[in-house]
């Protein structure tokens, strides 16, 4: 990295912190800035602020002043912008919330940039496969499109599977990221908002926006309070307290999790790539795995029985059926290739949670 000043917002959160964590190994990184508001439902109400590496500038980004004189004092070469709401169903009932946070804390980041000195910098800014919606489709006539979402009604009765416009079965596919996008919830169109604000805000600047599209990422350090993310944090939690895992619907729904450490390896190679542009790309993990299996990986380390699993039929509306990233143009631009397969990421993932609830 020949850049030396690293921001990193959100950078108390469960990426933040281990992408900073990497930037500490670094002997071209000068200094390391985080800055987060600890946000009560990712931290609980005594958050723990240290962290070695960085210094921590503690505040909101959806506060305008305060974000512009971080970026002032610190005049950072590459920013990693993190902080967000980050909870799916949740923003359907605090839309302002996730707006002020994910949009305007953004807007505050540009017009902060602007006013910096001009020279070259990058802005790596973590977006979410949210934004596809239920991500692409093969019709029964082979072309690719994106479905909409499903309508309660039918989920209802129990049909959960996705159909063509001549009302086959559709196969799901790995997604591209040039494909329909359908955001199905305030949350992802927040981080589409977040995407269009980097690169038009951006553009006639010295600085390079970066654009990445996560999967689900879990792994060690996803906060174990907060209950509106991380899937396997929450079910690993429920296992420890002996409850029955709901898997919802009819236990087929696909994710592609990716480890937190392949996550931070994309971070890190966005923040140097030479051959990036302004368009999306994707990072995940490349495999698609239903929750059914991966809560069975978890039970399975955590020392407890299929039987802690109960397929419920039940279902979230707007909820979607299958994620799986096309990582090509990460392997392409960044020559990013994914390493921990999700048997180990959920062995580390159980070592984690048991170590933290043995301290509590
Ligand atoms: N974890 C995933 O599966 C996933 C998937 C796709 C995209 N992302 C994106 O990656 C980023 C990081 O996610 P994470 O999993 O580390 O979440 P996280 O909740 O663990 O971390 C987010 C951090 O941002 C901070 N924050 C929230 N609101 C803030 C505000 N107004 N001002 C300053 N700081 C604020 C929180 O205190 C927290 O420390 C988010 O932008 C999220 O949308 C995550």
């Amino acid at each position: 990295m020949k850049q030396n000043t690293v921001l990193v917002t959100g950078g108390m959160g469960f990426i933040g912190r281990r992408l900073i964590a990497r930037l500490a190994q670094r002997t071209d990184v000068t200094s390391v800035v985080a800055l987060d508001n600890f946000h009560p439902q990712v931290h609980g109400e005594t958050p723990d602020k240290s962290l070695d590496g960085a210094v921590v500038e503690e505040g909101s980004v959806s506060d305008r002043v305060f974000f512009e004189g971080v970026l002032e004092r610190h005049d950072p070469d590459v920013i990693f912008h993190l902080a967000a709401e980050t909870g799916t169903g949740q923003s359907y009932h605090e839309i302002s919330r996730y707006c002020n946070t994910n949009i305007n804390g953004t807007a505050h980041l540009i017009e902060g940039l602007r006013k910096l000195p001009d020279k070259a910098r990058r802005l790596v800014l973590a977006s979410s496969r949210a934004v596809y919606g239920e991500g692409a489709y093969r019709s029964s006539t082979g072309e690719i499109f994106t479905p909409k979402p499903r309508p309660s009604e039918t989920m209802a009765k129990g049909v959960f599977d996705l159909y063509d416009s001549f009302g086959a079965p559709a196969t799901p596919v790995a997604t591209p990221e040039g494909i329909t996008l359908r955001p199905s919830s305030i949350y992802a169109s927040t981080k589409l908002m977040q995407e269009y604000i980097c690169v038009q805000g951006l553009d006639n600047t010295s600085i390079q926006p970066v654009i990445l599209r996560f999967q689900n990422v879990y792994g060690p350090g996803q906060s174990s309070r907060n209950p509106y993310t991380g899937v396997l944090s929450i079910f690993g939690q429920q296992i420890l307290d002996g409850k029955v895992l709901n898997i919802y619907e009819d236990g087929e729904i696909v994710r592609d999790f990716v480890y937190i450490d392949d996550i931070v390896e994309a971070l890190m190679l966005a923040a140097v790539s030479g051959n990036v542009d302004d368009e999306p790309i994707n990072v995940g993990s490349g495999v698609s795995t239903t929750i059914r299996y991966a809560a069975e990986c978890l039970l399975c380390e955590l020392g407890a029985t299929k039987k802690n699993l109960r397929i419920s039929g039940d279902f979230r509306p707007g909820d979607i059926r299958f994620a799986l990233a096309d990582n090509g143009r990460a392997r392409t631009l960044l020559g990013y290739e994914p390493k921990v397969n999700l048997e180990t990421g959920i062995a580390q993932l159980a070592r984690h949670i048991k170590s933290e609830r043995s301290q509590r």
